[in-house]
């Protein structure tokens, strides 16, 4: 099969070199060559993320966060914003996990706004918030910094983001945003290939998690930490191949760099918007359109099934439709994360043009 190139908002693509790296042999996840391998990998990560606090990788998606984060930090009451699918994903895991949860709804399309958070907490008292950094359903990427300043005034309230179409390719100050808890999955900006989720856990969120009434045992973050801190192996088999993976690729990016990499997103993502505002329209609010997934207003009626499946045929490309059947046929997404840079991309709106005859 020839290789597609993948312009979704992930999987996305993978250097050659970093998927041969799991083509080697397996040793024991009790093993030193295992110490070594986790160890790189955690350090590494803190590193690329100029973080201080623990970093988890768990042989799993990121949805696994998105549920033990619940688990882990919420006795009782959690408020959720939610702005598109995933986000409303995080509240009905905090509601099928028995939780009281209060929404705070945006239309798909618009962004969640600060003076809103701060309202919803000055009215209740809530063990966390959830709040997604890019919300992958609609293009929009929420403003997380401003939304931090808000939560220095509720120290007691756990931060929690999913954050996984955005980091690694959204640059994000996690200590300096106040957030305790950001996750990703490794097949989105990390550009590795999936079956990993990263997670970085303040002191605080620990803490909590220690003194909280219930834990996840896979996710709970004290075990993995603890684990880690006694014997830097994870706690239970990881995907060890995986792992050989995000070693290699994880040099990569720090090679380029967290700004560098942030860098070329925001450039990929001005040219999509140039590119969309000069043949169709944006979707999200003005002035919150994500730097990873560019959702394009399908304003010319264009049959985007159709049109997918002949950029497809001639150019062996995938792009993704609109998200979920409200916006599947309205819009159509570019992910522009990863490895990517202008010029691929350029290559991806060439060929819409092409077969869409713009
Ligand atoms: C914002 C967001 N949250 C959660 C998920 C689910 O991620 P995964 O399938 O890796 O668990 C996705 C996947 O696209 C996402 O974009």
């Amino acid at each position: 099969m020839k290789d597609k190139k993948l312009y979704i908002p992930g999987p996305t693509e993978v250097r050659k070199d970093v998927i041969e790296e799991m083509n080697q042999c397996l040793f024991g996840h009790r093993s030193d060559t295992m110490t070594d391998l986790y160890t790189t990998i955690v350090e590494d990560t803190k590193k690329f993320l100029e973080t201080d606090n623990n970093v988890i990788v768990l042989s799993a998606s990121g949805t696994a966060f998105m549920e033990s984060s619940i688990l882990n930090l919420v006795d009782n009451k959690v408020l959720s914003a939610t702005c598109g699918s995933f986000s409303e994903r995080h509240a009905n895991i905090a509601e099928r996990l028995g939780k009281n949860v209060d929404r705070l709804e945006y239309e798909w399309g618009k962004a969640v706004k600060p003076e809103d958070v701060r309202k919803a907490l000055e009215k209740d008292d809530y063990d966390a918030i959830t709040c997604v950094m890019n919300e992958t359903s609609t293009g929009i990427r929420n403003p997380l910094e401003e939304i931090g300043e808000v939560m220095e005034d509720f120290p007691d309230t756990m931060f929690i983001v999913d954050a996984i179409s955005a980091l690694g390719g959204d640059y994000i100050d996690i200590e300096g945003s106040n957030i305790d808890v950001i996750f990703t999955s490794v097949q989105k900006a990390f550009a590795m290939p999936p079956g990993l989720a990263v997670c970085v856990v303040s002191g605080d969120a620990y803490d909590k998690e220690v003194n909280s009434d219930s834990s996840s045992w896979y996710g709970g973050f004290q075990r993995s930490i603890d684990y880690y801190n006694r014997k830097g192996q994870t706690h239970s088999t990881p995907a060890i191949s995986l792992m050989l993976a995000y070693r290699k690729q994880m040099k990569y990016m720090l090679e380029e760099g967290y700004e560098n990499i942030d860098k070329r997103h925001k450039e990929m993502a001005e040219f999509t918007r140039e590119w969309a505002y000069e043949h169709f329209d944006m979707f999200p609010e003005e002035g919150y359109m994500s730097q990873t997934v560019s959702t394009i207003k399908n304003t010319r009626g264009i049959n985007i099934a159709e049109l997918r499946e002949k950029v497809d045929e001639k150019y062996n490309m995938a792009f993704a439709n609109g998200y979920g059947s409200k916006l599947k046929e309205k819009t159509f997404r570019i992910g522009h994360m990863g490895i990517h840079d202008v010029d691929s991309i350029k290559e991806l709106t060439d060929a819409i043009e092409d077969v869409a005859g713009l």
